[in-house]
């Protein structure tokens, strides 16, 4: 063996891939270097934290984070949750003392209190109106992947069904405390689908897989969905029309559908 492929073996054992299970079951996914300097004051920091490996080991024993950013440069761990840290803004290109590679949770060992899980479909779900007003989707988006999850992806007829189950439950007693579900904000949460910008008319799901299959015979027909017009790209369902899909703007108010992978 050659020294150069010795160097690589250990290089890539110390730096965790894709998926990589740094601790205890708890699956973590690398994300992208970001530039964590103007968010410093917002998370607790560990300094002397060599691997990210350990970093991951703070971070699961530490309540309510879901997610951290490690300097490999500096030693330094830097632990977030919901409440104290922010996503990174910004993504770096070029090589610098900031750097910090980002984690992410990605394989929760069970489903949080605050979540429903539903054992059929295998889902772990969670309506948030945490904002009156909702929010536009990329801001939903990224509230979902603060809590550790995703915009809900609903690749199967089963996940379709649970998801159903779950609005229903959920709207029928958000409406017994006095809400008005029938406004835009509640009867058409948003969900992690989204118009192709590369393919016309091709929907994906939010990781990029295809949606197009998982939502035919699932359309609001009847209402015209959907609805042409590249601006109408983001993915919705309407509780009042059988729960049945829409397209709508991305800048429109919503409250949305989080969910966690769980590894049961
Ligand atoms: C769970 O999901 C299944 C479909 O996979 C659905 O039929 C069922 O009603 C859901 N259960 C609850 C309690 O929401
Ligand atoms: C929930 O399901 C019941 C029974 O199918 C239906 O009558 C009701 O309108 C549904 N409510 C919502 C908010 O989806």
């Amino acid at each position: 063996m050659s020294r150069l492929v010795l160097v690589w073996i250990v290089a890539s054992s110390m730096i965790p891939s894709c998926d990589s299970e740094l601790t205890d079951g708890v699956v973590w996914q690398r994300g992208e270097i970001v530039d964590v300097t103007l968010k410093a004051e917002k998370a607790v920091e560990l300094t002397n934290v060599q691997m990210p490996a350990a970093c991951a080991l703070h971070c699961a024993a530490t309540t309510g984070c879901s997610f951290f950013f490690h300097s490999q440069v500096n030693a330094i761990c830097r632990i977030c949750n919901q409440a104290k840290c922010d996503w990174p803004n910004s993504v770096l290109v070029s090589q610098t003392a900031s750097q910090y590679t980002f984690y992410r949770r990605k394989l929760w060992k069970s489903c949080p209190v605050d979540h429903t899980y539903n054992s059929t479909a295998n889902t772990c779900l969670r309506y948030d109106i945490t904002h009156d007003a909702g929010y536009w989707w990329y801001n939903a988006r990224r509230r979902c992947l603060l809590g550790g999850g995703h915009l809900v992806l609903i690749r199967s007829d089963q996940k379709y069904e649970a998801l159903k189950a779950f609005l229903n439950e959920t709207l029928t007693s958000l409406q017994s405390q006095g809400e008005d579900i029938t406004a835009a904000a509640f009867n058409r949460p948003w969900l992690g689908g989204r118009r192709s910008t590369i393919v016309t008319d091709q929907w994906l799901w939010d990781d990029g897989s295809l949606a197009d299959h998982d939502l035919v015979g699932k359309w609001d027909v009847q209402q015209g969905e959907p609805q042409g017009g590249g601006a109408q790209d983001k993915l919705t369902l309407s509780a009042t029309q059988g729960y049945l899909f829409h397209n709508d703007n991305s800048q429109m108010y919503r409250h949305f559908v989080c969910e966690i992978d769980v590894a049961l």
